[in-house]
């Protein structure tokens, strides 16, 4: 039985109340000092697993909060937790769900039973008929309607059915096939299909419609334009059959779409959508990297799972990572969390991370009913290093925000160009030292800047930082950085003691999306029933097309 948090709320336990003290105690304390009092600062505070290694010196902690951070992760009961996540059990209680996206990279002989079945054999089956179908499309053995094999594929999904196989692609082109040009099609709005598509050739184009529920306005309404623009193109409506597959839990609404479910690649309820990338929604992925590569990232997620399940929670990363992320929201009142890859490659990582962590952590009610007294997720942004450096930077270093952030980095580059990458590396240490350790008033004035301009040129720093390093980019680096991130974001729902699993924020906006959609088409004039101010924004829109726009 998981304990459940209702017992005792966590802001007035006794390992709470120590951690607001301990804060008091060390909130003032410069990394800097923290620096020179520990010597053996920088291996302390380091740890590693599954290909990838954490320096988490500049933190503003010491071991003593390490400690009560741990001790709190285990009043909160997330081992028992981990152990019910892996297991089966439904920990989504509020969709009535088992949470089983560890299931999904387990290898063929694991038994991981869900109602009494062992999900792991299904898992496997998809999965070696998306190679079969990688392979067949890949090779040209699969030809489009007019006999013309298929150069273009193009993805329609939203959310998490898109958003991870566009990071993943971009994140995994060096192992592409540069034959096949790939495209990601989310946005309802028209100009995402059209810009898309504008370039590409029909006969040559297979669509990938991405949905877990099959249902989904945008995706649904881009499927239906793209099956428009196919059959238009082709003349023909059985073209649609060579070149549309479909990734969904929903087998009847693929087949009322009129997509063939032998092109149909299924996944299960227990995999939530910002935790699918792993499933068959990484069609996409499979198709330009090949099925070896998509196993080796499959192998990298478990290679983090085990570390997750195995190791000590003060030298597991996702744990520390997590605990980190609460010691700042509640402590210190970061309201964000910034995450700068540098690696061109990573470009669209902070954004599939957004989800992933906003989805999860972004709830006011804990699983008690109750609404917290804490702050629970925190809004994740960032992007690629360099290029931030040269916008938002500004104020990581002097603004008036704390903004911890996480740093990615790879020894290796990610290009024949190996000279680029030293400088890109220099850059990553240099901004990681620059935010600890700032520069004072005196070394400032040491550079011979004249007294008055002395204060707009001091950094103060403290502010805090982890490094992530890993040997270089590949498939199986990504998988454990993307099941480091999921876990992590386990260990903060764990902690705060609320329901990570689902969303149902996102449904209001859809249910009036649904309703307006009716008011801004219909032909006389509809009465409305909105507040004055969405009532003026429908009329003004209605007007508009009314002079015929
Ligand atoms: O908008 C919320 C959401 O349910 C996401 O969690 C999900 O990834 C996305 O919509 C897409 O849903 P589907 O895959 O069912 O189309």
């Amino acid at each position: 039985m998981i304990r459940d948090s209702a017992e005792a709320p966590l802001t007035s336990s006794a390992t709470w109340q120590a951690l607001a003290e301990h804060h008091a105690a060390i909130k003032d304390v410069h990394l800097r000092k923290l620096f020179v009092d520990d010597r053996k600062r920088a291996v302390r505070f380091t740890a590693e697993g599954a290909g990838i290694f954490l320096d988490y010196s500049k933190n503003r902690i010491t071991g003593e909060t390490v400690a009560l951070l741990v001790k709190l992760a285990e009043e909160r009961g997330l081992t028992e937790k981990r152990a019910a996540m892996f297991r089966g059990d439904k920990i989504n209680v509020t969709e009535r769900r088992a949470v089983l996206h560890t299931a999904l990279r387990a290898p063929r002989d694991a038994v991981i039973e869900v109602d009494g079945r062992n999900v792991v054999p299904a898992v496997h089956a998809v999965l070696d008929r998306m190679a079969d179908f990688s392979t067949r499309v890949r090779s040209g053995a699969w030809k489009g309607h007019t006999g013309k094999r298929i150069r273009n594929v193009v993805n329609i999904g939203i959310g998490g059915s898109h958003v991870g196989p566009e990071m993943a692609y971009l994140a995994l082109r060096r192992y592409s096939d540069r034959n096949l040009r790939f495209r990601f099609i989310a946005n309802v709005d028209g100009a995402a299909f059209t810009e898309a598509t504008q370039d590409l050739d029909a006969a040559e184009t297979l669509f990938i419609v991405s949905s877990k529920t099959f249902t989904t306005l945008e995706t649904m309404s881009n499927a239906d334009v793209a099956r428009a623009w196919l059959i238009n193109k082709l003349g023909d409506e059985s073209a649609v059959a060579k070149h549309f597959a479909a990734v969904s839990t929903n087998a009847a609404g693929v087949r009322a779409f009129g997509i063939d479910t032998s092109n149909m690649f299924e996944f299960w309820d227990w995999v939530g959508g910002r935790y699918s990338l792993d499933s068959a929604i990484g069609l996409s992925t499979m198709l330009a990297v090949g099925p070896e590569n998509f196993r080796a990232m499959l192998a990298g997620y478990y290679d983090m799972d085990v570390h997750f399940r195995t190791t000590p929670l003060d030298r597991n990363l996702p744990v520390l990572l997590g605990l980190l992320t609460v010691w700042y929201a509640d402590f210190f009142g970061a309201e964000t969390l910034a995450v700068l890859p540098y690696a061109q490659n990573l470009a669209r990582f902070p954004a599939y991370l957004q989800q992933l962590q906003m989805e999860s952590s972004g709830k006011c009610v804990d699983l008690t009913r109750r609404r917290v007294d804490y702050g629970t997720g925190p809004i994740l942004w960032g992007e690629p290093g360099t290029d931030g450096q040269h916008s938002f930077y500004q104020l990581l270093h002097q603004g008036t925000h704390l903004v911890p952030a996480d740093f990615i980095g790879f020894l290796e580059p990610m290009s024949p160009l190996a000279a680029p990458h030293d400088l890109l590396t220099a850059n990553l240490f240099a901004q990681a030292e620059g935010l600890a350790f700032g520069k004072t008033a005196e070394e400032v004035a040491a550079e011979g800047v004249e007294a008055a301009d002395v204060p707009y040129r001091v950094m103060e720093g403290n502010r805090p930082s982890n490094m992530l390093l890993a040997e270089r980019l590949d498939p199986r680096t990504l998988g454990a950085l993307i099941a480091l991130y999921e876990h992590s974001v386990f260990v903060q729902g764990a902690v705060w003691g609320i329901g990570s699993f689902d969303q149902w924020g996102v449904e209001l906006g859809k249910v009036l999306a649904e309703k307006i959609i009716g008011e801004l088409r219909a032909a006389d004039e509809p009465k409305l029933e909105h507040d004055s101010s969405t009532n003026a924004l429908i009329h003004r829109y209605r007007e508009h097309r009314a002079r015929g726009h």
